[in-house]
């Protein structure tokens, strides 16, 4: 493959996650060292419409000790975004102006971090490049607390949010235990169509400290069911704990918030969440009396990076490297997934999956890994999650309180 001499640039798109920066720090300290093909590395302000707008830093100015601290600093450390691109045949204009932008800043590698959305994105954009017989060489990093990604078998993002979400049900199960009255709680989770991150409380009720009762999006949620599997938990304990994520649906196809008023929604039409605790929480109280208690893990959850996995923010890191050396070798058009061994220790190995087959396709919770109710996870789920949460990812503390990465941000 030939030798493609030229600029970088990298950008974050979608919903952060508390590794987000682990994977720009792999792209950038590796980009920063090929300087045989990479002149010069840029980092776009809030992904696409920082190139749209010609909003670029120049990462080469940073400071290399605050591009290391990226590596425990939570949320999108460039700013993101949620910019749906029209198709290329319908309105060519921001694809122009991004060829346009490309061509000022002699940009030849493009590095675009996010989840579904996101690769659909860096896709379309990559075809018209090709079109316009631009040379760039497009590669996308994954990200997502929700795991959905397609031919991946996990997300960078997931890991850190599934250890956080579970080590904080297993300390709320304690506190929700103190009084020697009734009490019932709903703890909401992320995960907008998919339940990977939900099915990690299931790790909490494998500690044994964990919830009683578990719904998925994968399953459509009946809200007298739920009334009938909670009345018979906590007639007998007097307590129970329920998992729910932000994304199940009734059977005809509404969100627990659209139960009680509208939603909005955003640019790729996908409906602002979160609030289901709050409505199960006061549809339980009604029904049952007793003291009943909606938490949000709403943003805690994604941007937790003091609870962050090692294996995670390492994983995450690999991503942004390998998709760097992978350009830089020649490849294009693909996104960096992951794959362990079938049999053995877990290992995480690399694999390219093509963008076309990535973008907006969504990869769910397997129903035989939700039992037959419905209504919890089974075993393949633990035994899948685990390796992933392994390692304590350690922040760096100044004055009792963490050390952040401070870019100093310097337009290009
Ligand atoms: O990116 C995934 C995600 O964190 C989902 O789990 C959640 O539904 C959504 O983003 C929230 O998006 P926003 O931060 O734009 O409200």
């Amino acid at each position: 493959m030939s030798k493609l001499t030229g600029n970088a640039i990298f950008g974050q798109s979608g919903g952060p996650t508390s590794v987000i920066n682990a994977s720009a720090a792999g792209v950038f300290t590796e980009a920063l060292q090929q300087t045989g093909v990479i002149k010069k590395v840029f980092g776009a302000a809030h992904g696409i419409v920082g190139i749209l707008n010609e909003v670029l830093y120049d990462m080469g100015k940073e400071d290399p000790r605050e591009l290391e601290l990226l590596k425990t600093t939570p949320s999108s450390a460039l700013g993101s975004c949620r910019y749906k691109l029209a198709k290329a045949e319908d309105d060519d204009t921001d694809y122009k102006k991004i060829l346009e932008v490309f061509k000022k800043y002699d940009i030849r590698y493009f590095f675009y971090n996010g989840g579904n959305d996101s690769m659909d994105t860096c896709s379309k954009i990559s075809q018209y490049l090709q079109q316009a017989g631009y040379e760039c060489r497009v590669m996308g990093v994954p990200k997502t607390i929700d795991n959905d990604l397609f031919g991946t078998d996990h997300c960078p993002g997931f890991a850190s949010a599934a250890k956080y979400i579970a080590t904080t049900i297993m300390e709320v199960y304690l506190d929700a235990r103190v009084y020697d009255t009734g009490m019932i709680t709903v703890v909401e989770i992320m995960g907008r169509h998919a339940g990977w991150l939900t099915a990690s409380a299931a790790l909490a009720a494998y500690k044994g400290k964990g919830p009683d009762l578990i719904y998925l999006p994968e399953v459509d949620f009946d809200l007298n069911q739920m009334m009938v599997d909670v009345k018979r938990i906590y007639d007998k304990e007097k307590k129970v704990i329920i998992a729910v994520s932000e994304g199940v649906q009734t059977k005809d196809g509404r969100f627990i918030p659209e139960l009680v008023g509208d939603v909005a929604v955003d640019a790729f039409g996908h409906k602002q969440l979160g609030g289901t605790a709050s409505v199960l929480a006061d549809y339980i109280k009604k029904e049952i009396g007793c003291k009943v208690r909606g938490i949000e893990l709403s943003l805690m959850q994604r941007c937790a990076a003091h609870l962050a996995s090692q294996t995670d923010v390492d994983e995450s890191f690999l991503a942004g490297q390998t998709a760097v050396r992978c350009a830089v070798d020649g490849m294009t058009d693909f996104m960096v997934a992951f794959q362990r061994p079938e049999a053995g220790p877990y290992a995480c190995e690399i694999k390219l999956i093509p963008l076309s087959d990535v973008a907006n396709a969504e990869k769910k919770v397997p129903r035989e890994w939700i039992n037959n109710e419905g209504n919890f996870i089974e075993q393949p789920f633990i035994d899948y999650a685990l390796p992933l949460i392994q390692g304590e990812s350690r922040v760096a503390i100044e004055e009792g309180l963490p050390r952040f990465a401070r870019l100093k941000k310097v337009r290009a």
